[in-house]
């Protein structure tokens, strides 16, 4: 019972603390609190194995890290999935030091997902693929009587762009990629299927958007306000930013498509 209240006395002041530290990445601030419910649970360890002969068994204090860090995300207006992120994270740290991984697992496995998803803890778009309903969709949407110059920012492994150059041969595509090996991955699949699109290793906010007829983003909700502050100074009249998923805010677009019923909604803007 002693050890609840201790639990409850430290919380208040770290939600404060939490707080403090915004504006913060959502990354940074998962970190702050996983460290602040270790710090609790730590605390309260100690304080029982003080007071008494029994100190807590670990898979409890696991569980009270994971349940703390959960209501620290709900406290902090987290967005929902981090409540799961930061509820899953010391359990599955202590399941995976149960299970004596070895090592070099981690090591291999962190640096698979540093080169793919690079800085997304930063930029917050994280990288996933689009669906071939979305491919067959933006041949349908790009204009079709003459020659364009498409770009996809944020390209992944390429697949959208290589598929479309394919059934547009006498068209420019390409493709930039922020993280470096999407980007490699696209490259040699570029090379390998003989295609006309071209890859290259760039953060599109490093570049212009002038020469485009057409831009495909598909970001996340964070980049939607930066993306249509670079499109409209840089994009020309009369050409296409076609944005998957994610709405520019406050921005009524020229159209809106579904690649079939169950599937999400693309923005389309025609620049002024
Ligand atoms: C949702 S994925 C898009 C996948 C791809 N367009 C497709 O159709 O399969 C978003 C990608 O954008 C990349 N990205 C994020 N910020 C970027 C930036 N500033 N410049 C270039 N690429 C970026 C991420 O690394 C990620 O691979």
């Amino acid at each position: 019972m002693q050890a609840l209240q201790i639990a409850v006395k430290l919380a208040k002041p770290t939600i404060g603390l939490i707080k403090n530290f915004y504006p913060a990445t959502p990354a940074k601030l998962a970190a702050l609190i996983q460290l602040c419910a270790v710090g609790i649970c730590l605390a309260v360890y100690l304080f029982t194995l003080k007071i008494s002969e029994h100190s807590i068994p670990l898979p409890a204090c696991v569980l009270a890290c994971a349940l703390i860090a959960t209501s620290f995300s709900v406290f902090t207006k987290m967005a929902v999935w981090w409540r799961y992120i930061n509820f899953l994270f010391p359990i599955s740290l202590w399941a995976s030091q149960s299970l004596h991984i070895p090592t070099t697992f981690y090591l291999i496995s962190f640096l698979l997902l540093v080169v793919i998803y690079w800085n997304t803890f930063q930029s917050q778009v994280p990288f996933y693929p689009s669906s071939v309903s979305l491919w067959k969709l933006v041949i349908k949407i790009i204009p079709k009587n003459r020659p364009i110059k498409m770009i996809d920012i944020g390209c992944g492994l390429g697949d959208l762009i290589l598929n479309i150059a394919k059934h547009r041969p006498e068209s420019e595509f390409s493709g930039i990629e922020i993280a470096p090996l999407p980007w490699l991955v696209s490259s040699l699949r570029a090379l390998v299927k003989r295609s006309n699109a071209r890859f290259a290793y760039k953060n599109y906010l490093n570049m212009s958007l002038k020469e485009y007829d057409v831009v495909f983003a598909y970001l996340s909700p964070v980049a939607m306000r930066q993306l249509w502050e670079k499109a409209s100074q840089e994009m020309r009249p009369g050409t296409l930013l076609i944005s998957h998923e994610f709405k520019i805010p406050l921005l009524e677009p020229y159209k809106t498509v579904k690649a079939h019923k169950e599937a999400t909604i693309t923005y389309v803007y025609m620049m002024r």
